[in-house]
Parts: structure tokens; sequence; C-alpha cells
């Protein structure tokens, strides 16, 4: 289903509401949590529902869904930090419920085997909710991308690397990313897309409209069987 709503504050209530349900019906449920601003309202959404209800999410399992190679955890800008912030602290998630791509180890391959064994063996993603790039990449799934990978090491889209250069206060050396595949995404068993602003009302019009193709990987997901697009007014502004 696509949803337009008024605004980004009502996008978000909608969209942090979909994971407390879904936390309420399977407290134990595996989530894949996109980084970016257009999830941050989200996520401070839960996270006070979770407060005010009193929503348990200790047995919830937490799956990266991305990360820049070569930038520290700790570090602002990186996406496990954000996450750390936005949820993982206020809601208390334990270290061994947080599956999330060391961006800094030597061998890259064998962190992509553990997330993917890591979603195996909590029997795939219940949720994953993403956002949308000005390119239409989805995670660091970038246009052109194999959708038949699982995770994997990415050379980023020039578009990725400039807009990226955002979430850091200093210039950032941005090059690669890890990510999981269109696969594990295709595969979950509910996708959320957000997208807010009238920077992404052109690709939305695209990757709604337009064909399906590895080339605006957003499209891809039109194809799944259950998947919502959020979207404010402005990000809808220019679709039919
Ligand atoms: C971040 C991620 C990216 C972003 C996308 C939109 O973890 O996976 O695909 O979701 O680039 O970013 P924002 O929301 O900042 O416009």
């Amino acid at each position: 289903m696509i949803a337009k709503f008024t605004n980004y504050q009502e996008l978000s209530a909608f969209g942090a509401d979909k994971i407390i349900q879904l936390v309420q019906q399977k407290p134990d449920a595996v989530l894949c949590l996109a980084g970016g601003d257009t999830p941050a309202l989200t996520y401070d959404r839960v996270v006070a529902k979770a407060q005010e209800a009193g929503v348990d999410f200790s047995g919830v399992i937490f799956i990266g869904l991305d990360e820049w190679v070569g930038i520290q955890p700790a570090t602002p800008g990186s996406c496990y930090h954000f996450l750390q912030q936005k949820i993982f602290g206020p809601l208390h998630i334990q270290k061994d419920k947080i599956y999330f791509f060391d961006a800094m180890a030597n061998d890259l391959k064998a962190e992509c085997n553990r997330i993917d064994l890591a979603i195996e063996q909590h029997g795939g993603l219940d949720l994953a909710l993403v956002g949308i790039g000005m390119n239409g990449h989805i995670g660091f799934n970038e246009p052109g991308v194999d959708a038949a990978l699982n995770a994997h090491v990415v050379e980023l889209d020039e578009v990725t690397t400039a807009v990226g250069q955002k979430y850091f206060t200093s210039g950032a050396a941005l090059a690669k990313g890890i990510t999981l595949g269109m696969t594990q995404i295709m595969s979950a068993r509910e996708v959320v897309l957000v997208a807010s602003g009238p920077k992404k009302a052109a690709i939305i019009r695209e990757a709604i409209q337009g064909r399906i193709t590895n080339t605006i990987p957003a499209s891809l997901l039109m194809a799944h069987p259950r998947v919502s697009i959020l979207l404010d007014a402005a990000a809808a502004a220019e679709l039919d």
C-alpha cells in the first residue's frame, strides 16, 4: 500500500505504530531498522510509545541494515551510533540482541557471512524499515545492484558519498559500504519504506510509477507482497 500523510509527524506516528504493534504481537520479532534522517522521528515515537504503553522490547532481535566501511561505530554519523542513540540506548537493548555490521573488520566478507547467518538463525526478518536514497538506493543497494545478493560490500555510488556527508560533522572518507542485500530485504515478511520532503519527490515517482528495475533498487520493492510506502505530502508531490 502507498499511504500519503499531511506531514512528517503523521508519517512518523504511523511508522512507529507499525513497529509497536508488531512487537506487541511478537515480542521476539526480528527488526531491521535503517539509519538516515527520515526514520529519526519514527524511532523517537517508538521509544515514547514503548515507554508509555510498557511495551517490552527485551526479546526483539535487531539486524543492522548497513554501515559505512571504515567508520567507527562510536563515530556520530555511523548507522550504529544513530541507532544506539535513537533506539538501543533508550530502550536498553542488550548487546546480544543486536547484530550489526562491524565496518572496521579486516575481513568484511566474514562480517557479511556472520550477518547472513544471524538472519537465518533467527528465522528471517519480520520487518524491514528502510529509507530511499536520492538515487533510489535501499540500504546500500546502489543503482545496478545484483538483486540476488545477500549481505555484501559495495563501492558506493557518488550520489551516496556526496549526500552521506550530511551525517558527519567533519568531512568523512566515504567510499565503500556494507549492506544487507535485496534478497534479504525482499524476504522480510513486511517492508516499510519511509520518504519525506521535496528532495525525494522525483525518485519516489520513478520508484513507484516507473518500471521495476535494479537501476532504481527501490522499485524492486513494488514486487513485495507486503510493502507499505509511507510518504509525506512533499515526497508524494510528483505522483499522479
Ligand atoms: C541508511 C540507509 C540509507 C538511507 C537513505 C535515505 O542506513 O540505509 O539507504 O535510508 O539514504 O537517507 P535519509 O533518510 O537521510 O534521506
